[in-house]
């Protein structure tokens, strides 16, 4: 098992590039171009038609170099092996990491305890398909002989938000006479307002969840069935045509009330977060079909094998990993913006939000230590240029380094007139406002009055990665989630910290099922601290 390496602080290339960033800090980007007529073609790098700029980062070629020495000294090459040969690199769950083999090619073999997962693999995306098809042609007929109209995605976490994301950026290629919808929140308004013009008979609800017994999506998929069946009169043999399970957990399943024949089965192996392109996907499957589905699996095992096999200089997960922990630890950055120029794309930060939070959100090392540098940055973002006018002046303005990533298309799904030149126009103005702003200078050679100068003044020297692809498809879909999947492998890797457990979401979950029975019972010794205690007791008198 490829887990210890020497401590973070000890690493050579760590402890230079300590020292070097004591000589760049001062240095303006604006600088750092005006020494290289170059950099603009240097710093950039290629795969399957995604395209990185990251020229307009504070690095310089000696950067990248002990950037790239650091991934060596860190065992990243062989982390990598480790995964892709399905190696429990899990180890606080004793479990393989094999979200690469759910988009594996028939004829490759990745054995986990000596059982080959492909076939497997391949097996589940057969039923689904032929599930899905069913759906899409009218074929699969509700309890009263109607066809499917709404499919209701009920799941949470990675259970929702990769097939959130998923329906929202491929709507385009979307079966329309269908209505997909996605409840999460036990929050009883998300249920309610979800199926409030919906017809139960005409109603298919897809419980999504990895373990069966997550509160939200139990709580919810419960009360879907009771609207369901005051929908349809009450007929418990309706229940088999109207709700499907995706899950490992067999007898959960069942013991809801699910016949296991409606069960898409997916494995340990897979954790919540990368797991929109398992089963869990069912629903963008039945939206978009069983081809555009496979397009995208097929963009993600393409970067898949990128990383495997590319080169680090060249290594566009690598290289925005690498940048990320420039950022992260050496210029004390605390987040990271993702602005997508595309309006589908308008749940991917979310999305992100939990693929890099929950992954590297660690304080300890894969032996145990606390690790000795900050970890994972906060993900957030909007798509442009609506972000543009709300918190863009923070990026812009503020006391704040926020490295951010802007994605754009060369190409839209939707050509409108000047929309799409307006659109990209923006990425690269935001790109290079942020990298060179405006001096005092220049603001004064515009006749601004002195008292205003300092407020107009753009400092620059804000770091920004522009990733283009030539237009949102499935197969590019996958190339930019397996990109960012790979580039928080590759962060957790510097850090050696598991990024594939969770276990600080489980404190709250265990408080909160015990002030659950606090709140229904109206008495009852409250041991709590004399805030929460107070707390519960205003709720209960109000409530
Ligand atoms: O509580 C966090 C979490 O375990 C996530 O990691 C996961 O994606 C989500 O809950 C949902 O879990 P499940 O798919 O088992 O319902």
């Amino acid at each position: 098992m490829t887990t210890g390496t020497t401590a973070l602080g000890e690493r050579p290339a760590w402890k230079a590039l300590a020292a070097h960033h004591q000589e760049i800090a001062g240095k303006h980007l604006r600088q750092l171009f005006a020494d290289d007529p170059t950099r603009g073609q240097k710093f950039t790098a290629e795969f399957g038609g995604i395209f990185l700029d990251y020229s307009k980062n504070r690095i310089t070629a000696e950067t990248v170099k002990l950037l790239l020495q650091l991934a060596e000294e860190s065992g990243l090459k062989a982390r990598i092996e480790a995964m892709f040969t399905g190696e429990k690199i899990n180890i606080t769950e004793n479990r393989a990491v094999l979200h690469v083999a759910l988009r594996a090619k028939e004829g490759e073999s990745i054995l986990v305890d000596g059982v080959d997962q492909v076939p497997l693999v391949l097996a589940v995306l057969d039923k689904m398909a032929g599930f899905a098809d069913r759906i899409r042609s009218g074929d699969w007929k509700g309890c009263t002989g109607k066809r499917i109209k709404n499919v209701v995605n009920i799941g949470i976490g990675g259970s929702d938000l990769g097939p959130v994301m998923a329906y929202e950026a491929l709507k385009h290629y979307s079966q329309r006479d269908l209505t997909f919808r996605f409840v999460s929140n036990v929050d009883g308004t998300d249920f309610a307002e979800t199926v409030v013009d919906l017809k139960a008979d005409e109603t298919l609800f897809l419980v999504a969840s990895k373990t069966f017994t997550t509160l939200e999506t139990m709580t919810n998929a419960h009360s879907a069935r009771e609207w369901f069946l005051a929908g349809i009169g009450g007929d418990e043999a309706a229940v088999a045509k109207h709700f499907v399970a995706i899950s490992t957990n067999a007898k959960e399943v069942s013991k809801f009330g699910i016949d296991t024949a409606n069960m898409f089965e997916f494995w340990d192996w897979v954790g919540g977060r990368y797991s929109m392109d398992s089963a869990i996907g069912l629903s963008t499957m039945v939206a978009i079909g069983p081809e555009n589905f496979r397009a995208m699996l097929d963009g993600f095992h393409q970067m898949d094998q990128h990383f495997r096999t590319t080169p680090f200089d060249k290594n566009l997960p690598v290289l925005i990993g690498l940048l990320t922990v420039w950022y992260t630890d050496f210029f004390n950055a605390q987040t990271v913006a993702v602005l997508p120029y595309e309006q589908y794309l308008k749940r991917f930060p979310a999305y992100l939000q939990q693929l890099t939070m929950e992954s590297n959100g660690k304080h300890v090392t894969l032996d145990g230590k606390h690790v000795d540098a900050d970890t994972g940055p906060i993900y957030w973002g909007e798509p442009g240029t609506n972000g543009q006018h709300s918190f863009y002046q923070l990026i812009h303005q503020g006391t704040r380094l926020i490295p951010c990533d802007f994605i754009g298309f060369y190409k839209t799904n939707n050509p409108l007139g000047r929309h799409h030149d307006m659109l990209m126009a923006n990425v690269f103005a935001q790109a290079e406002a942020l990298a060179f702003g405006k001096t005092a200078e220049e603001v004064k050679a515009e006749g601004v009055a002195e008292a205003l100068i300092p407020h107009k003044v753009f400092e620059g020297n804000r770091p920004s990665n522009v990733i283009l692809a030539e237009v949102l498809t499935p197969e590019v879909l996958g190339k930019l989630i397996a990109l960012y999947e790979h580039a928080v492998f590759t962060q957790g890797t510097i850090w050696s910290i598991d990024s594939f457990d969770q276990w600080g979401v489980e404190l709250g979950k265990v408080l909160a099922t015990r002030i659950l029975g606090e709140l229904e019972s109206a008495d009852g010794k409250l041991t709590h601290d004399t805030s929460t205690n107070a707390l519960i007791e205003r709720y209960r008198a109000n409530k």
